[in-house]
């Protein structure tokens, strides 16, 4: 697989207290980098903090759009590669009120990437979406169809992905976006995430509720796979094969709501069973979506390895590990 060597080199990550900059960070670290972080959030019950792995990190606090705060950082710390994963991620709320996503998941994106242009980064690796590829007739989604998102979320993410190659093409910066399926894995805080709230429901003993019929079907990557396709991205991004390029990874197969809910269920080993209330897919979101993860199989080598029971195995241990990390907060409105 595409290898980058880490040590000593300064990597600057947004979003490293969230989902998967937790354990990308944890990554990076223990392959030697010095890792600079962004925090916005006072979050005690990220992963990146409950493991202690904040403390191994520069901090820089502020939001990313905050005027100069990104290129301030990444010139006193000297960073030569920048994971970009900050983003207002929760469907809903972009639903309710586009604008902070408008702002966080653009706005920040260009902030981001000029600061990187002026500061002359060898390379950037930048979190879309397969939800901006919108609804397809088609499946599995491949890089080369065109972006065609309805809703805010899935648009926010769209355009961030066409300014960041745009930024490729026009100044050659060393950069390439991602196009990942849905993860899942522990230390998510977001309630209104369907894997986080059916194993809080079920450690618990209530029955998770599935807000749709159960038929959504999504392509779910466990983060420990999603880590190291960012790693290998950003390998072939820094050797020149992947910059510019827009990549999708994941299992390359579809599973429904219902099955992810039943499998964590049988896994809690109660005799729990999903409640499902909903008539269809919930309104505003996608009701099937897969990737071809092809391209960055050919690029580098990669391909998912943890299979959805193992995927969940290792999510609910760390749950069960780390109660106080369980999400809180109000139910979720769709799944
Ligand atoms: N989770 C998924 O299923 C999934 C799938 C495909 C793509 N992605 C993308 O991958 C990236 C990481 O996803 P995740 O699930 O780890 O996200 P997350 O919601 O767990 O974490 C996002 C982090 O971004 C930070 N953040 C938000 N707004 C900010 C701002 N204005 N300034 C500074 N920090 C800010 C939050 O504090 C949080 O720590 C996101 O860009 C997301 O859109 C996620």
């Amino acid at each position: 697989m595409a290898h980058l060597d880490l040590t000593g080199k300064s990597v600057f990550v947004t979003g490293g207290y969230g989902l998967l900059g937790s354990w990308l960070v944890r990554s990076l670290l223990d392959q030697g980098a010095d890792v600079t972080v962004l925090r916005r959030d006072i979050t005690s019950r990220s992963a990146l903090v409950v493991s202690g792995d904040e403390a191994r990190c520069s901090v820089v606090s502020g939001d990313l759009c905050e005027p100069g705060l990104v290129e301030r950082a990444l010139g006193e710390y000297e960073c030569e590669l920048v994971f970009h994963l900050a983003a207002q991620t929760i469907v809903p709320v972009a639903n309710k009120s586009p604008l902070g996503t408008f702002e966080t998941n653009v706005r920040g994106t260009w902030t981001l990437l000029e600061a990187c242009r002026l500061q002359g980064v060898s390379g950037v690796v930048v979190a879309a979406s397969d939800k901006a590829y919108g609804n397809s007739d088609t499946l599995p989604y491949t890089e080369d169809m065109a972006l065609r998102p309805l809703y805010p979320y899935d648009a926010s993410k769209a355009a961030a992905d066409l300014i960041t190659r745009s930024y490729f093409h026009t100044w050659g910066l060393p950069v390439a976006v991602t196009r990942f399926a849905n993860l899942y894995g522990g230390g998510d805080l977001n309630r209104s995430r369907l894997v986080p709230e059916a194993i809080s429901a079920a450690l618990s003993g209530r029955s998770p509720v599935i807000r749709s019929d159960g038929s959504p079907e999504r392509d779910y990557l466990h983060v420990d796979d999603a880590v190291e396709a960012y790693l290998a991205i950003a390998a072939a991004v820094v050797d020149g094969k992947a910059a510019g390029l827009a990549i999708n990874a994941g299992h390359g197969e579809p599973v429904s709501v219902l099955k992810v809910v039943s499998t964590i269920c049988e896994q809690i080993g109660s005799d729990l069973v999903p409640d499902v209330r909903g008539e269809g897919p919930p309104k505003g979101e996608i009701p099937r979506q897969w990737v071809d993860p092809s391209l960055i199989r050919e690029l580098t080598g990669w391909q998912a390895s943890i299979s959805l029971e193992e995927g969940m195995a290792r999510t609910i241990a760390w749950y069960r590990d780390h109660p106080g990390s369980l999400p809180v907060g109000p139910p979720p409105r769709s799944s």
